[in-house]
């Protein structure tokens, strides 16, 4: 049997300007599949889950969203097949002035017209699954440390129930213990919700601990595909020259 492909990405480049930053780029993500996308600072990693998400159009190529190609819909076709994806920033991106269960809750209050008191009680019973704890609900994003921010931004980005989860460098910034923590976390949810992930990292524990596959973006295209176990032992060069620099 075919397994389904959630994204299909096919021929896609990206340039600013004369600056080229990917260069004809194919891949995809299928059901339950946890991808990990990995390559030097500046290799195009976060450009690519911009376009993935729809912030950002490609010069060329397709990327579709259960079987909807979103660089070349109408704009409802292209909101309802984001609305599959949950999204976690390379910075986390909580909004300051808000409060942990508005940011939580943000989709839901703001454009789906939710209620404050069945939005703070959604928002409670993700926290909950994300270790976090009750009497942060009411506290700002800059009242919390590294790792519960982290742990706030995987709660909203899983709180519209999406089939796929994108997180961009989820562990950059923490210590390696608090990064551990929430490998574990996003393994535990992905795994829990039955949803499949793309994660952006440098970290190798978190290749190791994350990915079913993984891709090496490098030079503007995609250098390296394979299984975290055959990285490990590859001949290609600009493999080992990853791993040496880790
Ligand atoms: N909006 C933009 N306008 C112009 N150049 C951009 C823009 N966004 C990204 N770039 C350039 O594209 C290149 C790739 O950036 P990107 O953020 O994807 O790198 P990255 O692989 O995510 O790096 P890091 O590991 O440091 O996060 C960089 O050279 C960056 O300066
Ligand atoms: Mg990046």
């Amino acid at each position: 049997m075919k397994t389904k492909r959630l994204i299909n990405v096919k021929n896609l480049s990206v340039s600013f300007g004369n600056n080229i930053i990917l260069n004809n780029i194919n891949f995809y993500l299928s059901k339950k599949e946890s991808l990990v996308i990995i390559g030097k600072s500046g290799s195009g990693k976060s450009v690519l889950l911009k376009c993935l998400m729809g912030l950002l159009k490609p010069d060329v190529g397709s990327i579709e969203i259960n079987g909807v190609n979103i660089v070349n819909t109408n704009r409802i076709d292209k909101e309802n097949a984001l609305k599959n994806i949950g999204v976690t920033f390379q910075n986390g991106a909580l909004f300051d002035s808000l409060t942990i269960w508005e940011n939580i809750t943000f989709k839901k209050t703001r454009f789906l017209g939710f209620d404050k008191s069945s939005a703070k009680k959604q928002a409670l019973s993700i926290i909950q699954n994300l270790e976090l704890d009750e009497n942060i609900l009411e506290l700002y994003p800059s009242e919390l440390s590294g790792g519960m921010q982290k742990r706030v931004a995987i709660a909203r980005a899983i709180c519209d129930q999406p089939q796929v989860l994108f997180f961009d460098e989820p562990t950059s910034g923490l210590d390696p213990i608090t990064g551990k923590v929430i490998n574990d976390l996003i393994n535990k949810t992905v795994k829990k919700l039955e949803v499949s992930a793309i994660t952006i990292t440098h970290d190798i524990s978190s290749i190791n601990n994350l990915a079913s596959r993984v891709i090496l973006l490098d030079n503007n295209k995609i250098a390296w595909s394979g299984k975290p176990n055959e990285m490990n032992k590859s001949k290609n060069n600009i493999v080992k020259q990853f791993l040496i620099n880790r």
